[in-house]
C-alpha cells in the first residue's frame, strides 16, 4: 500500500528530561481575550508494523512477538488507551488495565466497567482532559485519523514483508527524531526479527 518502510539504525539514545505538558486554550469573554492555561494530555501512538506497514490481517496481528508484548506492556503501564471499536474487539485485543476509551457509533447501553464509549475523538479527548498521557492503541483507521495529534510514536518494525488487511498510515520521518531503536533478533520464540523505535515530533520551526 504505502511503499517501504525506511528502517532505522538499531542504535540506542537516551530519553530527554520530560517536557513542559501544557498547552493554551483561548476563550474569549465579551471583548477580553482571555488565556487559560489547561493541563492536556499528551498522546503516543504504540503500533508494531512490518517493512510493508503491516499491522493486521483479519482483525488480529500477523505475528506472535512476546518481548515485543513486553515491551509494549511496559510503555504503558498503568496508562488509559483511545482505541477503535474493532482493535478493541480483535481476540489478541490488548487493554488498559486502567481504562479504556473506545470510538464506536454503536454503544452498547450496559457498558462493561474499565471501559467507555465515545461517538467521536473530541468526545474521547474532553473524556480524558485531565490525564496526563494517553495511548492511541489503533487500529489503521484511528491511527490514520490521530497521527497528526500525537507527541510520540513508540513503532515497532518487524524486519518482515509481511501480508495484511490493516496498514499503518505513512507519515514523514523528517517530521520526527529517533530517539532510541532497540533491536530484538529473530530467535525460537520469535518468527521475526524486529526494532523497537520511540519517535517524538519535531518542534515547529
Ligand atoms: N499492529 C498493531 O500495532 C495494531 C494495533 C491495533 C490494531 N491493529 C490491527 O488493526 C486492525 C483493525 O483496524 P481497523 O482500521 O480495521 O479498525 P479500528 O480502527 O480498530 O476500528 C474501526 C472502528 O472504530 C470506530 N471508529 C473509528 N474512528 C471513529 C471515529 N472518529 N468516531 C467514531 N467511531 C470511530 C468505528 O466503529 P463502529 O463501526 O462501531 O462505528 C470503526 O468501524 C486489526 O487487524 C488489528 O489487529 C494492529
Amino acid at each position: 500500500m504505502n511503499g517501504n518502510f525506511k528502517v532505522p539504525t538499531g542504535k540506542k539514545n537516551v530519553y530527554p528530561p520530560a517536557r513542559f505538558r501544557f498547552k493554551c486554550k483561548l476563550a474569549f469573554i465579551s471583548d477580553l481575550t482571555i488565556y487559560i492555561l489547561a493541563p492536556q494530555p499528551r498522546l503516543f501512538i504504540i503500533a508494531a508494523m512490518s517493512e510493508n506497514r503491516v499491522i493486521g490481517r483479519g482483525n488480529r496481528l500477523p505475528w506472535h512477538l512476546p518481548d515485543e508484548w513486553e515491551h509494549f506492556h511496559k510503555a504503558t503501564n498503568g496508562k488509559p488507551f483511545i482505541m477503535g471499536r474493532k482493535s478493541f474487539e480483535a481476540p489478541d485485543a490488548l487493554h488498559s488495565d486502567y481504562r479504556n476509551v473506545i470510538l464506536t457509533s454503536h454503544a452498547p447501553s450496559k457498558p462493561e466497567p474499565g471501559i467507555e464509549y465515545v461517538k467521536d475523538i473530541s468526545e474521547a479527548l474532553a473524556l480524558l482532559s485531565d490525564e496526563d498521557d494517553v495511548f492511541v492503541l489503533g487500529g489503521a483507521s484511528v491511527f490514520a485519523q490521530m497521527l497528526p495529534l500525537v507527541q510520540r510514536l513508540y513503532l515497532t518494525i518487524v524486519h518482515a514483508q509481511v501480508e495484511g488487511d490493516a496498514y499503518f498510515p505513512a507519515f514523514d520521518q523528517a517530521d520526527w527524531h529517533l530517539l532510541s531503536s532497540e533491536f530484538h533478533d529473530q530467535d525460537d520464540a520469535h518468527a521475526y526479527a524486529f526494532s523497537m523505535n520511540l519517535y517524538v515530533r519535531k518542534s515547529p520551526e
